[in-house]
């Protein structure tokens, strides 16, 4: 081990700490971290566990959520400044606006939002659980935001009930467009496409598996496929090498990467366990209005 992840380890212990890392983190701090997966998992984790410090190396909303459900946990980012662009993205106004106009209206809220947005939705989702909650959920009409790819995706697959949507979008995955699938498909005929549904649904028809980013995970391990094309972020191919190093894996397009993601470093991870910097936190009341549609989700996609 190098002297960074020794002293890494050593604080852990100290502080009673651990790490937990999405699978779009550089490869070393996955590497590093006691817990790496996609966010329903990881936020199932921050909601149970005992260690009094969690270090969420991610971006902001995942920091927050982990929070908002584990209120007594110091929470510590190590790039405070790791945001989601799309979590910016949604109009609360026409969100409410639409709510009165629509008594029965169901707000489904992808994971990546601000706490403040999740405060006046009815149950959050991430891209794991969408379609199983959506399914279950009683109401005939959904406002789905702020991903409006994700959201047409799980339309599609849920035709009985209506949606409605916003214009949020990952900037990541919106460059892994139909075209660039369409010739990746072309130059490696018989590779199957795994994509995220955070692409465009053009893109995602093509795909002959779409899920989260452990989905894709799983369904490269049980693939027979040697070549398999990656349309989600490059940080999944740490974890795909890792389980399954007779296969290759080919991303759609050279800079499928969240910039914001990277930013979470090793030395940064290391100082903010060390000097306890980048600690989350809420004012109760948002905590409170947020942790309800969190709550629902993990009730919801038991
Ligand atoms: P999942 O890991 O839940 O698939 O989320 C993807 C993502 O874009 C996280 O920001
Ligand atoms: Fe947001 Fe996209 Fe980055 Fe995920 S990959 S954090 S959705 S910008």
């Amino acid at each position: 081990m190098e002297q960074i992840e020794t002293e890494i380890a050593r604080l852990k212990q100290e502080k009673n700490a651990v790490l937990l890392a999405h699978y779009y983190v550089p490869d070393e701090v996955q590497a590093c971290a006691d817990f790496v997966g996609d966010s329903f998992y990881l936020s199932r984790v921050a909601q149970q566990t005992s260690a009094e410090t969690i270090v969420f190396c991610g971006v902001s909303f995942m920091g927050e959520s982990a929070k908002i459900l584990n209120p007594s946990r110091t929470v510590l980012m190590p790039e405070p400044a790791a945001d989601c662009p799309m979590a910016h993205m949604a109009d609360i106004t026409a969100l409410e606006a639409l709510r009165a106009e629509h008594p029965d209206l169901a707000v489904v809220c992808y994971i990546n939002s601000t706490a403040e947005l999740k405060a006046h939705c009815d149950v959050c989702v991430t891209s794991s659980n969408a379609l199983a909650i959506v399914r279950a959920l009683p109401n005939r009409e959904i406002l789905f935001l702020p991903d409006e790819n994700l959201g047409r995706y799980i339309a599609s697959l849920v035709p009985e009930k209506t949606f409605y949507f916003q214009q949020g979008f990952c900037p990541v995955h919106k460059r892994i467009t139909p075209a660039a699938c369409a010739e990746a498909k072309a130059a490696h005929p018989g590779a199957p496409l795994f994509l995220h549904p955070e692409c465009v649904p053009e893109a995602v028809a093509l795909a002959d598996f779409a899920g989260s980013t452990s989905e894709i995970i799983s369904a490269a391990e049980k693939s027979s496929a040697p070549l398999i094309l990656i349309g989600t972020d490059t940080g999944v191919l740490f974890e795909l090498r890792r389980r399954c190093p007779d296969k290759r894996f080919l991303p759609v397009v050279s800079d499928q990467c969240c910039r914001d993601m990277r930013t979470v470093t090793l030395p940064k991870v290391l100082r903010c366990l060390r000097d306890g910097t980048g600690e989350v936190t809420l004012p109760e009341e948002l905590r409170t209005g947020a942790l309800r549609p969190l709550e629902r989700m993990l009730e919801l996609g038991r």
